[in-house]
């Protein structure tokens, strides 16, 4: 028999929550402006569809709503919190296939926003998602505390910018051409960043909307840390092993493209160790948060990390 959290009723639970996901970035992206915006111009706003609809995981807003749900609170707030990491998340992808980055032309199954449209079209869908996250997140619909919608603002920021991921970002097109390989210690660093930052702060976000007392804040915190990590790992995973079909985009770019990644430092046989590591790491930092089996779907969420095919 299949328990609560097994792989289907942890498909359910991503589907689900996934649909809601998506009509709250319908809603968010709609044409019409909101008080304050002067127009919302037609080829921007469907390039940023483009960007954040149809298709995607939508595993950021999973956690975070997830998080919250264990932790009492369900609703809007953290759907709104979770749809505004999911925007950025979005608008990291817009801008990490420009040419100017990764190059890509494929992205969930479909032609990356520079080529359904163009490049200057795309990097200002990027933008645009950026703000509009920090409008969704901001805005008093998320949580009637001031001094949560604001913290939960600062953590986006942290996670999203210089010290988080674009930082990440940075470091992972530097180490195209460096001198020397990195070493794990520099690209598990560099990962933390550029994929980490955001999906350990969308269950950092759960924490923080739903007002965790402090030992299961810290224990979820470090089940963060260690999904985040892993994720990305399973992803140069993917890129070496996986096909363009399941995947919805070009496999095999990363050592084309001399990536920093644990399976041009370790090999196949070392990433995977090293996800699995992450993942019982994940696994076991629920055990400390006391919520007992609340927690039994995020620890679904940290294997499907380690054995999802896209
Ligand atoms: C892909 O993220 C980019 C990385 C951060 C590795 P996802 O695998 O979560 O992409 P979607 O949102 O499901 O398309
Ligand atoms: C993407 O890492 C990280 C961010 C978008 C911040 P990758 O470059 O490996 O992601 P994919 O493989 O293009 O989805
Ligand atoms: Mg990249
Ligand atoms: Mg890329
Ligand atoms: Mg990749």
């Amino acid at each position: 028999m299949m328990t609560k959290s097994g792989p289907d009723e942890f498909a359910v639970r991503l589907k689900e929550t996934g649909s809601a996901v998506e009509a709250m970035l319908e809603r968010l992206l709609a044409d019409a402006p909101l008080a304050g915006e002067i127009a919302r111009p037609p080829r921007l706003v469907a390039a940023m569809r483009h960007g954040a609809l149809a298709g995607g995981k939508r595993l950021r807003p999973f956690l975070t709503i997830e998080t919250a749900k264990a932790l009492g609170l369900g609703g809007e707030g953290p759907l709104r919190a979770g749809a505004a990491i999911e925007l950025v998340h979005c608008y990291s992808l817009v801008h990490d296939d420009l040419p100017a980055m990764d190059d890509d032309d494929l992205r969930r199954g479909r032609p990356t926003v520079h080529k359904a449209f163009d490049e200057a079209t795309a990097i200002l869908a990027g933008d645009a998602l950026l703000t509009l996250a920090f409008d969704a997140m901001g805005e008093a619909a998320t949580h009637p505390d001031g001094a949560i919608r604001a913290a939960l603002c600062v953590g986006l920021a942290r996670a999203a910018g210089l010290g988080g991921m674009a930082g990440g970002q940075m470091l992972d097109l530097e180490a195209e051409s460096a001198a020397a390989p990195l070493d794990s210690d520099a690209i598990l660093r560099l990962q933390a960043m550029k994929t980490g930052a955001l999906l350990h702060f969308s269950v950092d976000a759960g924490a923080i909307i739903a007002a965790a007392p402090p030992p299961a804040r810290v224990a979820l915190s470090r089940y963060g840390h260690a999904l985040g990590a892993a994720f990305q790992i399973a992803d140069d995973i993917l890129d070496a092993e996986g096909d363009e079909a399941t995947l919805g985009k070009r496999a095999g770019k990363d050592a084309g493209r001399n990536k920093a990644t644990f399976v041009a430092a370790l090999g196949l046989d070392g990433a995977k160790a090293a996800r699995d590591r992450l993942v019982a790491e994940a696994e076991a930092a629920l055990n400390e948060t006391g919520l007992g089996d609340k927690v039994e779907i995020l620890r679904a969420a940290a294997r499907f990390v380690a054995t999802r095919a896209s």
